[in-house]
C-alpha cells in the first residue's frame, strides 16, 4: 500500500460503511450516513490545512491559537453523488468554495462523459478537496483531476466512501502525488465494474431513482 492511500480505520466508520452497504437503507438514511462518514473522513483527509497563530481573548486571558491560513479551500465535488459529501464538508469549512463537475458513466465503455463544469477561481492557490463516494474504475477521478489540472490547481487531493485496487491505481499510474482518503478499500470491480462488495450504484441510492 502506497504512502499515498490513506483508508480510515475507525470502529464508527466501519460501522456507518456496513449500514451503507445495507441493501435495504433507504435514501434519507443513505444520504445521512454518506454525510456522516463523510465527516469523520474529511477530518484525515483535510489533517495538511495550513494553520496560522493569532491572539485570541478567552474568558480567562489571551494567548495565541491557531486558525486556518491561507484562501479558502476548494472543495468540488463529482455529480451527482459527490453533492452529499460538498454539503457535509462545507459544515466544517464554511467559507469553503464549491466546485461541481458533471460527469456520469456511459452505460457500455464505462467512461466518464463530461456534461457540466463551474469552478471556483485561483485554483492554483487553493487546497482543493476533490470529493466523489465512489472510486471504482477511476475513470472519473482521473477526468477529474485533469480538469482540475488543466485549470490550474496545484494541489488535489481524493476523498471517497468505498474505493478498489483497480481506481487507486488508475489515479496514481496518472497522479502519482494525489493523497486518496478512503472510508473504505474494497475487493475490486465487477464485470460491470461495480464495486465488489461494495454498495451499489451510490448517485441511485442517494436519490432514490432505481
Ligand atoms: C458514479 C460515482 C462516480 C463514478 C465512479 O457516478 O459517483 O462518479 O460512478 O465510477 P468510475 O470510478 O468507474 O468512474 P455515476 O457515473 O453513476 O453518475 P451519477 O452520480 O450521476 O449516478
Ligand atoms: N459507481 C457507483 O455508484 N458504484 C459502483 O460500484 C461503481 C461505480
Amino acid at each position: 500500500m502506497t504512502r499515498k492511500l490513506n483508508v480510515v480505520d475507525h470502529p464508527l466508520v466501519a460501522h456507518k460503511i456496513t449500514m451503507l452497504r445495507d441493501e435495504s437503507t433507504e435514501p434519507s438514511s443513505f444520504r445521512s450516513l454518506c454525510g456522516e462518514v463523510t465527516l469523520l473522513t474529511a477530518y484525515e483527509a483535510l489533517r495538511h490545512l495550513p494553520t496560522r497563530p493569532v491572539e485570541v481573548r478567552t474568558p480567562i486571558t489571551t494567548t495565541r491559537s491557531p486558525m486556518l491560513d491561507g484562501p479558502a479551500p476548494a472543495i468540488v465535488g463529482i455529480l451527482r453523488a459527490g453533492l452529499v459529501m460538498v454539503e457535509a464538508i462545507l459544515t466544517l469549512i464554511p467559507h469553503g468554495r464549491v466546485g461541481h463537475l458533471g460527469l456520469y458513466r456511459d452505460p457500455e465503455t464505462h467512461l466518464p462523459v463530461e456534461y457540466y463544469k463551474k469552478l471556483p477561481d485561483r485554483l492554483d492557490e487553493r487546497e482543493v478537496l476533490l470529493v466523489d463516494p465512489m472510486l471504482a474504475t477511476g475513470g472519473s477521478a482521473v477526468h477529474a483531476l485533469d480538469i482540475l489540472n488543466t485549470a490550474g490547481a496545484s494541489r488535489v487531493d481524493l476523498l471517497s466512501i468505498i474505493g478498489c485496487p483497480e481506481g487507486v491505481a488508475a489515479v496514481h499510474d496518472r497522479y502519482p502525488d494525489t493523497v486518496i482518503t478512503l472510508a473504505a478499500l474494497d475487493d475490486r470491480l465487477n464485470e460491470h465494474a461495480y464495486i465488489v462488495p461494495g454498495l451499489g450504484d451510490a448517485g441511485d441510492r442517494i436519490y432514490g431513482t432505481k
